[in-house]
């Protein structure tokens, strides 16, 4: 499946993905862009805060509370923020358009 991703500069890239990776994964290790992942995916840093276009919110489902708990003290919060590191890829997410959001 493929990622259509914006880098926090604004460069658009497509990112071949694997399914069964983590969103943050495939972003930062097959696209190159840069996420700090700084706790590896647990769900504890936000350092892989992506907005995720509004037309893929359904496809990606609902987020985990804890998940919701940690992203909206972002100051860069928004409705379709989303931690990268708790969406997994899968073919039903081909095509999936996300934007890094930018660091706190
Ligand atoms: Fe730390 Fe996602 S990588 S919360």
């Amino acid at each position: 499946p493929k990622i259509n991703a914006t880098d926090r500069d604004g460069t658009e890239k497509v990112i071949e993905a694997e399914n069964g990776l983590s969103l943050m994964v495939n972003l930062r290790d097959n696209g190159g862009l840069d996420i700090a992942s700084i706790c590896g995916g647990m769900c504890s840093c936000a350092t892989c805060h992506v907005y995720v276009d509004p037309d893929w919110m359904d496809k990606i489902g609902a987020q985990e509370p804890d998940e919701y708990e940690l992203v909206e003290f972002s100051e860069h919060y928004k409705e379709n923020s989303r931690l990268s590191c708790q969406i997994e890829m899968s073919d039903d997410l081909d095509g999936i358009k996300v934007t890094l959001a930018p660091e706190d």
